[in-house]
């Protein structure tokens, strides 16, 4: 489920800023969207001083305008709370509002995201806010969301979240010596006495900066505070929500996530939000497999479910250093992709662009020349025409996938805080590995966490997995045992969830699961590599090589070089009906799609289709529908032969089992497949 009032269409429309404009402007947007084939705005994103001009008096008559005029034109609206930016007034009354850095330093007045997460004014303020919108536009039947703030992010180092930090560890730890423990402090005698000598742990404190990046001295302090500062964040959320759901219990509740946005725990925030959306913006650079990994993990973060776009620019961003055009076709591609892998809206930054301050070259649907006649506008009003004519054939159909990919925050904050044994190993990059393999040959994967179920899957990737927390050697266990096929990687089982080594050899508790016993990592600089051979062809061992002793479980590659020369490096083992991998050492692309494919035909996982290189076949199904999209992240145009009868949703043509059909550059087909019907 995504957005609320039973929802009958893809919502397409986007980030809509009226209180930068005079009212006159507001007259032409209309007919822009409409011309557009916009069906939804987002109001209200950043209008804190204007609702609260000063601290007793509220000012709605702006927002109270606007949303009859959107409402009188038949346009749904997914409602923000304003509270991602607080006013500057605020911030004079109330200089304890302001955030403290990384670096120990107290924050002036600017930006946004710049209120402190455990202040109480703000927290009392945002929530009063919140609620005053909520009784205010609770009767209009066209709010199908609220929009919590705005991008939840970034850090504070404040007096306050030093004060909140020890009451959590408190509510956590119960005791000092509990506390002790886990942040292994008889090391260099950190030992704390009294709750209050615990201190935040930045550049003050327990950080330094090195050329390559900030290092922490102690993992087990640093990995607490990020837990506790994504959690204050989500209490924030959480205020807001409660808040609103008092007034409107009927209507779902979501906030813009980011992908992979490291600061903040998702797979924990996704249970306090009511539905996912989030904030395409792919680099140029972006493969189509990283677009695709960022919109299967935001689906997957609330148990598979679909998803709404919320951003995404029709053209071009002005925060990247260079910002590139989106070239002909590519919105439209990049849209389709989104949907093809569970998004059931899409909507853009922005409606019309700004004429000031940092975002005002920032694309738009609506650009500055004001006009319908635009490169720009004619794409979107031509995928606005396309979605409308798709209707609901596939909204919250799901992803039929037999393959799952583990991904963790915290094993993402520990491996990454870790000090040693190389700077060079980075968990999207082993993540990305397996997921591109996968996506490279059109095998669709569900991005699972640890509360989620391991069963119904066939084969379960858990590259990098250097944390096991508590239940996760029991659910793998019982995952193997029952037939199931798992591969993991170097510098896995490690440590536990406090980032202490777990001891008795590595991989830990996967140990058993895996049949060796990794006794050394050997860490290679950039340009030094070993290599091992894998069914007849020769690839490279890099960043780690895990040195690995058999323990039941068969070699199927072992090094080539070195003194660690003929040691096993990939594993298998059978472990009750299922197999267990490892493979000791991150290798190139070549190898994981070699490997992959055997991993694949061993547990029966079947690609969607066979294409050419750089399309992509993905498929969502709804009841007995099942929609296949095509989608040629190629400039050149391909030919490909179908694999069953299927009906074109958008051109209306029908196609036969055997037809070839030419795909041009950056093109699309949504295809529904044709079920034969019983005589
Ligand atoms: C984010 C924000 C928007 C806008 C865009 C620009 O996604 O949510 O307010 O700043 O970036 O790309
Ligand atoms: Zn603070």
């Amino acid at each position: 489920m995504a957005y609320g009032r039973n929802i009958k269409e893809i919502l397409y429309g986007g980030d809509y800023n009226p209180e930068q404009w005079p009212q006159e402007v507001w007259e032409e947007d209309i007919c822009l969207m409409k011309k557009a084939h916009i069906n939804i705005v987002t109001l209200n994103t950043f209008s804190w001083a204007a609702l609260q001009p000063s601290e007793n008096n509220y000012c709605f008559e702006m927002l109270d305008k606007i949303m009859e005029l959107v409402s009188k034109n038949g346009l749904k609206v997914c409602m923000a709370t304003s509270t991602g930016a607080h006013p500057a007034w605020m911030a004079k009354s109330h200089p304890d509002i302001l955030r403290t850095d990384f670096n120990g330093i107290k924050r002036k007045f600017g930006g946004r995201h710049n209120s402190c997460p455990n202040n109480p004014t703000y927290r009392m303020y945002a929530a009063k806010l919140a609620c005053m919108l909520a009784k205010r536009y609770k009767d209009y039947n066209n709010i199908v969301a609220w929009h919590i703030s705005n991008e939840f992010g970034g850090e504070c180092y404040c007096e306050n979240c030093e004060q909140a930090f020890r009451q959590w560890l408190k509510k956590r730890f119960k005791t000092i010596d509990e506390l002790n423990r886990v942040f292994h402090t008889s090391f260099w005698g950190h030992t704390f006495y009294d709750w209050n000598e615990v201190v935040l742990p930045n550049l003050q404190s327990e950080h330094f900066l090195t050329d390559n990046g900030e290092r922490t001295m102690f993992q087990g302090i640093t990995l607490e505070y990020r837990r506790f500062m994504s959690e204050s964040m989500s209490e924030c959320f959480q205020l807001e929500y409660q808040e609103i759901k008092k007034e409107m219990p009927d209507i779902p509740i979501t906030t813009n996530l980011m992908g992979f946005y490291k600061p903040l725990d998702y797979q924990k925030w996704a249970k306090e939000m009511d539905f996912i959306s989030w904030d395409s913006y792919p680099e140029p650079t972006d493969t189509p497999a990283e677009t695709a990994l960022r919109h299967d993990l935001m689906r997957g973060i609330k148990n598979q479910e679909s998803f709404v776009l919320m951003e995404q620019t029709p053209s071009v961003t002005n925060w990247q250093p260079y910002n590139r055009l989106k070239r002909p076709g590519e919105m439209r591609l990049l849209s389709y992709q989104a949907v093809a892998h569970g998004a059931d809206a899409i909507q853009f930054f922005q409606i019309r662009r700004s004429i000031g301050a940092c975002e005002k070259f920032h694309g738009a649907v609506i650009d500055h020349a004001g006009r319908d006649d635009t490169r720009v506008f004619r794409e979107v009003e031509q995928l606005g025409r396309e979605l409308n004519q798709l209707g609901d054939v596939f909204l919250e159909g799901h992803t039929p996938s037999e393959t799952a990919l583990f991904f963790d925050w915290d094993n993402w904050w520990a491996l990454e805080y870790s000090a040693g044994p190389s700077i060079r190993m980075k968990y999207l990059d082993a993540i990305r590995d397996y997921y591109t393999a996968a996506f490279e040959s059109n095998v669709p994967v569900d991005i699972i966490g640890i509360d989620d179920e391991f069963d119904s899957y066939k084969v379960i990737l858990a590259p990098l997995l250097y944390m096991t927390k508590p239940s996760m050697d029991e659910k793998l266990r019982k995952f193997v045992k029952n037939g199931g096929i798992f591969v993991t990687t170097y510098f896995s089982g490690i440590v536990d969830d406090h980032d202490l080594v777990i001891q008795g050899g590595y991989p830990g508790k996967l140990r058993d699961i895996l049949g060796i016993w990794v006794e050394e990592n050997d860490a290679l600089p950039e340009g030094e590599e070993n290599s091992f051979i894998y069914k007849r062809n020769l690839y490279p061992a890099k960043i780690l090589c895990d040195l690995l002793h058999l323990e039941g479980a068969e070699a199927l590659s072992v090094y080539k070089q070195d003194f660690y020369q003929k040691m096993p490096v990939i594993t298998k083992n059978q472990f009750g009906q299922g197999y267990a991998y490892y493979v000791g050492t991150r290798s190139n692309s070549e190898f994981y799609h070699e490997f992959m494919k055997d991993i694949f035909s061993e547990a029966n996982v079947l690609e969607t289709m066979v294409t050419p290189k750089g399309v992509e076949a993905t498929i969502r199904i709804k009841g007995d529908r099942e929609i296949l999209f095509l989608m040629n992240h190629n400039k050149e145009s391909k030919r490909i032969t179908l694999n069953n009868d299927y009906g074109d949703l958008l051109s209306g043509k029908k196609y036969q089992v055997g037809n070839s059909i030419e795909i041009e550059g950056r093109g699309v087909f949504v295809l529904l497949k044709q079920i034969e019907k019983c005589l």
